[in-house]
């Protein structure tokens, strides 16, 4: 398949885990990509090496993406680079635990930074690049089921998804006489980095994947599709909406 055949995508947060995996769903399917994360490594360097085997091109821009003028910034920056700039995929996140009474502004800073404001303002930028050159843009949220479903111990991290929720259905709105979509996708428990701890953690991920009707983790890769779909054309009459992938998590039901 060809979907993103003359596209370019900016994926933050895409070093490793979901972010890198939908940089390569996307490639391979033709699409010029602009990597993103703290900074430069050799993470980074073997993902242009794969893109570019697969004839596509491929950089890296360093941002601090809990910085609004760095988010705007790298938006700037990423069309710069090859010209044109079709698709923002707002990856990048952050979580930290901590009982409700002991969450320090600190903390909570650093996740509502990341995972909203940065993502806010980057989409701001993204959206007034998309007006003046009449492009008509798509942009994702990496959400979580968290946008829906509680998550003790990560109050912070619950407010900023079910931040993105709404910022999403009133963006959908404000943005669709632009020719402008946006929607989440909202991973369940994916097996990546950022579930370290729970993977090696054999007791508490039984008691997750129980919760799982599909009873295992996701693939990064099987996220990485569906944010293809709602990147292509395919899903030209989507917007507002939010895909879970999450094996059927969500809205599960124990039978008695
Ligand atoms: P990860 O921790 O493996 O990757 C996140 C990437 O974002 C890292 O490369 C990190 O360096 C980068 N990043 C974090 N803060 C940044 C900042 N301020 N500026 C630039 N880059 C920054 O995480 P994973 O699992 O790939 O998660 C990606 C997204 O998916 C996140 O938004 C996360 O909340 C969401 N998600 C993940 C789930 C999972 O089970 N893995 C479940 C639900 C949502």
């Amino acid at each position: 398949m060809d979907r993103f055949k003359n596209k370019v995508a900016l994926i933050t947060g895409s070093s490793q885990g979901i972010g890198a995996a939908c940089a390569l769903k996307l490639a391979s399917e033709g699409c010029n990509v602009i990597l993103n994360g703290h900074k430069f490594d050799e993470r980074g360097e073997k993902l242009i090496a794969q893109i570019e085997k697969m004839g596509q091109k491929a950089v890296f821009l360093a941002a601090d993406l809990s910085k609004a003028k760095e988010a705007i910034k790298l938006v700037n920056d990423a069309v710069k680079e090859f010209g044109q700039l079709d698709i923002l995929i707002n990856n990048a996140g952050v979580e930290k635990k901590a009982d409700f009474w002991e969450v320090t502004e600190e903390d909570y800073d650093l996740v509502m930074d990341t995972n909203l404001k940065g993502v806010f303002f980057g989409i701001q930028s993204f959206v007034n690049y998309c007006r003046k050159h009449k492009i008509a843009g798509t942009v994702i949220n990496m959400s979580s089921v968290h946008e829906e479903i509680v998550f003790p111990h990560f109050a912070a991290y619950c407010a900023s998804k079910g931040g993105l929720r709404m910022l999403t259905r009133n963006l959908a709105t404000e943005l669709a006489p632009f020719n402008i979509r946006i929607n989440n996708v909202a991973p369940g428990a994916v097996s990546t980095p950022i579930n370290q701890d729970l993977l090696e953690d054999k007791k508490q991920l039984e008691k997750v994947l129980q919760n799982i009707p599909l009873k295992r983790m996701g693939k990064v890769e099987e996220v990485a599709n569906v944010v293809a779909f709602l990147a292509s054309n395919e899903a030209a009459y989507v917007t507002g909406s939010t895909y879970f992938v999450d094996g059927g998590l969500t809205y599960h039901y124990e039978e008695q």
